[in-house]
């Protein structure tokens, strides 16, 4: 029941690759790739070895274990999935932990894997803290379960016998790269009233970007964010209360911080992770922000898309049904000039680990070694909230053509996994 949300192929396919950990960069399909990632993390050398067991003896005995059951896969799916489960059945979270918390991420707070500002610290080491929550909880177990109160809106409760906390303790061990006691975290619950100063709406932009759109869409634009969290009613008579929001967000009768959070799932960022300035950019931002009302048509873009695009290669008007492999991948690709693709009816349920578009000779020849390569290098191009039969539209990097490929995939780059794909033709 936990794997529902995944499907199944791409943890057979993960287990075949032996790849066993999120945001890990160990293997080759991936180098060079996944800036902030390099290298920095244990499971580059021990992927290899921890899957060895559950991968290459596929011939020998008939007591194997079902594949794709080993913990570290099974925990990297309970940290990225909403799905979670306390062995009485499976519930549907709010988030799931990736939402809010890295496993790695680079000096300026990125995660590796999604490229946003999380509002959780990383986890990398956290299970080797002395105490959690500014030093209010001493078990990670509590930790766990207070985010799980707090903030996703679920009433499973964590045991250290939990199947699901196991698995994410085997996960999280995984990726960690030290060893030895790790500092406690200290970080600073903000006040709730707003900062002093006057905030810049530019640079508010940008940082909502990097901090706010994860949850609440590019540029704030909801209407195409199916979490339906619509901020855009805020204007800056408002900013008190986006900045209360900001800094106190949580369940209002918390048990576990004493600060007055003010209720509501989004969660709160603390100092560190948000600066006041920040805030006060973001505040900027969305209060001289005239938000459009999304268009319930997309608009097609036609030929040209903008640049000065010709339609003569022989493939313009080909098209490539994609494939479901996994993360609900469906839709169908068109050639629509000499650089453009649009699909539409793109289905993918946002939930993969560095999703981009690959092209390849051929379904099946698209990883790196065998001429793959991506046609969205901007890691941010697929975003991660799902996809509801929409129209989505590639502009070919410059110097690709459509002789360079004929097939396109829906790639997970770190896992150099096919999600769903198809050939033009
Ligand atoms: C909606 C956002 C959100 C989700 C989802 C979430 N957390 Fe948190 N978590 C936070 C925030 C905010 C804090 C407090 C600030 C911090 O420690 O980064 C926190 C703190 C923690 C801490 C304490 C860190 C420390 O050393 O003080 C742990 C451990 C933790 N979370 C684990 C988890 C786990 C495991 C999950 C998934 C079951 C999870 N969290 C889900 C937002 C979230
Ligand atoms: C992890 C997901 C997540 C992130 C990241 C996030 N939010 Fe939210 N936000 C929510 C959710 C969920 C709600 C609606 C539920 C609630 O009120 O808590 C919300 C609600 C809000 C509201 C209140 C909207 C209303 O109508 O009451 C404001 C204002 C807001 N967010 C601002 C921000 C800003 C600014 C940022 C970036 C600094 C941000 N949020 C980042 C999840 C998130």
């Amino acid at each position: 029941m936990q794997i529902a949300y995944y499907s199944k192929p791409l943890i057979v396919l993960l287990i075949a690759l032996g790849i066993t950990a999120c945001g890990s960069s160990g293997n080759d399909s991936n180098s060079g790739d996944s800036s902030g990632s390099s290298s920095s993390s244990s499971s580059s050398s021990s992927a290899s070895t921890s899957s060895s067991s559950s991968t290459s003896s596929s011939s020998s005995s008939g007591s194997q274990e079902p594949v794709g059951n080993t913990p570290v896969a099974q925990g990297m799916i309970v940290f990225e999935s909403p799905m979670l489960t306390n062995g009485e059945g499976s519930r549907l979270s709010r988030f799931s932990c990736a939402d809010c918390h890295a496993v790695n991420e680079d000096e300026n707070g990125f995660a590796d894997t999604s490229g946003f500002r999380l509002p959780g610290h990383s986890l990398h080491d956290a299970l080797r803290r002395p105490t959690y929550k500014n030093g209010l909880l001493t078990d990670f177990v509590d930790a766990a379960n207070s985010c799980l109160d707090e903030w996703m809106a679920t009433d499973i409760v964590w045991t250290p016998d939990s199947l699901d906390y196991q698995n994410l303790r085997a996960f999280l061990t995984e990726v960690d790269s030290g060893s030895g006691d790790a500092e406690p975290l200290n970080f600073v619950i903000a006040g709730p009233e707003l900062p002093d100063g006057v905030g810049d709406a530019e640079r508010g932009r940008v940082t909502f970007n990097q901090t706010c759109a994860n949850c609440h869409g590019e540029d704030g634009v909801l209407g195409n964010n199916p979490r339906g969290i619509d901020i855009r009613s805020y204007t800056p008579e408002t900013a008190a209360i986006i900045a209360r929001k900001v800094r106190r967000s949580g369940a209002f009768d918390s048990a576990t911080y004493p600060e007055d959070l003010v209720g509501g799932t989004m969660p709160f960022w603390s100092q560190d992770r948000l600066g006041d300035q920040e805030l006060l950019d973001i505040i900027a931002f969305i209060g001289e922000t005239e938000f459009v009302p999304e268009d319930p048509d997309p608009v097609d873009p036609g030929p040209g898309n903008g640049s000065d695009c010709v339609a003569t290669h022989p493939k313009v008007g080909q098209t490539a049904s994609l494939s479901t492999i996994a993360h609900g991948v469906s839709g169908t690709a068109t050639i629509v000039d000499d650089c453009t693709i649009r699909i539409d009816n793109f289905n993918y349920d946002g939930r993969g680990v560095q999703v981009e578009f690959y092209a390849g000779s051929n379904v099946g020849f698209f990883r790196e070694s065998q001429g793959g390569f991506s046609i969205t290098p901007d890691r941010n191009f697929l975003r991660s909230n799902p996809y509801v039969n929409e129209t989505v539209t590639i502009t070919l990097p410059e110097g690709t053509t459509f002789d360079d490929f004929n097939a396109i995939s829906v790639w997970c780059v770190p896992f150099a996994a096919d999600f769903g794909s198809g050939r033009f033709q």
